[in-house]
């Protein structure tokens, strides 16, 4: 099928074009001196070879930190296909490299058409895997979908997906993944999906979930989160952060990120929750909460990290400031509902600037959208800087060993990754910034795993 050859070195690839690679390569470099841990992984993996044999199929945003995640793979023997999990954050010049200078196979184009991303897909499923590693679920959505014979749930854009399964007989659909050990996931949305395969019975194999690994969501979430979707707003538009009404919808991992930036930047930040747990966390932090359809009258600048569907919608963009922006750092480009936005609008302006659409409402007024209303860090800046990745990346290397380690002994669950590894990763990220911390004496151990000890 659609699969490039693997000539004079180059591996199977779709990219943009191969002439860019000597700028990836130095994007890949420069990342790789901030990610200690996962190099660390990369060496041992490169000695002891734990991946060696294995087909690994990624659908991963393809940056210049998710290079040194494949690099660390293929030092452990894997043989690896990535495709992007997002059409806009794909960084061509990293994508040319990886095929070019490292041999690793690579199937995505920045601003890909869904219909090309649904040909990655395929092509990832092609490569017949024994393990997967998702970044929203897609390639073990298409996988489930497959092997239950429901082709009918692919719709236009995903025919190359459907295409690819027809070429087999309905009878041997089921038996097409049976050689995968296990998937990880990377991001809170692949994790909802996930248990909710889990829950109907549908889940083929055991999936870890590293978005849930307390080195992960802690960092990456939070800070990384926190600072890419900041950046790609600022990089975006050029606008003074100081002294807006940031609104930011959801306050868990991502949201609180977000918001302590916003606030850093001198923003007056507003928070919107359905938690009441979460929202109560906000009010002490020292936020406002309000609803959204009082936020949408008073802010500047409106922010989705929810995950959900339709949080800013016509009724919102009825009575916002005229030349209010709005941007999703959520993972789907779902959250603002854009069909509506459409229907509102008499003319819209694509590119005002870079990552940037003017909407000039019949109404009257403009809004902006920045970066079409899919992940702005991603969209509009590099995504999260490699030093907070290398948490992420390690977990997901290492957790990929684990998987591999245990073939036939995991339950087809959502699984967490094992605490050693997650004590390793922070061990070893502490040890790469030259903190130190204390250990417990023998007698605080036995004090704080006694019962017998009170007051
Ligand atoms: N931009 C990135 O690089 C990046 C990185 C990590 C995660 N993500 C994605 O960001 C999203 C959020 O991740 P998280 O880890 O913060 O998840 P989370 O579950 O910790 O937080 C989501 C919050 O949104 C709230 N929420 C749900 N519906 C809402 C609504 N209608 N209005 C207001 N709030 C609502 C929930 O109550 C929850 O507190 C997910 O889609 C995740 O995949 C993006």
């Amino acid at each position: 099928m659609i699969v490039a050859t693997a000539t004079a070195g180059i591996s199977r690839h779709d990219v943009k074009d191969l002439a860019l690679a000597a700028h990836g390569k130095k994007r890949i470099l420069w990342a790789d001196h901030d990610m200690p841990v996962l190099q660390q992984v990369r060496e041992r993996f490169e000695a002891e070879k734990p991946l060696a044999g294995l087909r690994m199929s990624a659908c991963l945003h393809v940056t210049a930190e998710t290079a040194n995640l494949v690099r660390a793979l293929k030092a452990g023997g894997a043989d690896l296909l990535l495709i992007a999990s997002n059409p806009l954050s794909t960084q061509d010049d990293v994508a040319a490299s990886l095929v070019a200078d490292f041999g690793i196979g690579v199937a995505a184009i920045h601003g890909e058409k869904p219909t090309t991303y649904y040909k990655h897909v395929a092509m990832a499923l092609d490569h017949r895997p024994h393990v997967t590693m998702d970044d929203g679920a897609d390639l073990v959505s298409a996988m489930v979908f497959i092997a239950l014979d429901r082709l009918s749930a692919f719709d236009d854009k995903q025919k190359p997906v459907r295409d690819w399964a027809e070429k087999f007989a309905p009878a041997d659909r089921k038996s097409l993944f049976k050689d995968v050990i296990g998937s990880m996931e990377e991001t809170t949305t692949g994790v909802i999906r996930l248990r909710a395969m889990e829950k109907d019975g549908v889940l083929p194999f055991p999936v870890i979930s590293v978005n849930d690994a307390e080195t992960k969501h802690f960092f990456d979430n939070r800070y990384g989160t926190g600072q890419s979707t900041l950046d790609g707003v600022i990089r975006a538009t050029n606008m003074l952060i100081a002294g807006k009404r940031v609104v930011i919808a959801g306050y868990g991992w991502c949201g609180k990120g977000v918001a302590l930036r916003a606030r850093g930047h001198g923003a007056s930040v507003i928070i919107t929750e359905v938690n009441p747990i979460r929202a109560l966390e906000a009010a002490m932090d020292g936020f406002q909460v309000m609803t959204m359809a009082q936020a949408a009258r008073v802010g500047d600048l409106f922010i989705t990290v929810t995950g959900n569907k339709h949080i800013i919608g016509k009724e919102h963009f009825e009575v916002m400031k005229d030349g209010a922006m709005v941007c999703n750092s959520g993972h789907f480009d779902i959250e603002i509902d854009l069909v509506a936005l459409t229907e509102m609008t008499d003319h819209c302006t694509v590119g005002v600037r870079h990552e940037v659409d003017e909407y000039k409402l019949k109404m009257g007024k403009k809004l902006y959208v920045i970066g079409s209303g899919r992940l702005v860090n991603l969209a509009a800046a590099e995504g999260h800087p490699p030093s907070v990745m290398d948490m992420s990346f390690a977990t997901q290397a290492l957790a990929t060993e684990y998987c591999v380690k245990n073939k036939g002994k995991l339950p087809n669950k959502v699984l967490p990754v094992p605490r050693e590894v997650e004590e390793f990763v922070a061990t070893a990220k502490l040890a790469s910034m030259g903190v130190t911390i204390d250990s417990m004496t023998a007698d605080q151990t036995k004090y704080s795993t006694s019962w017998e000890h009170g007051t």
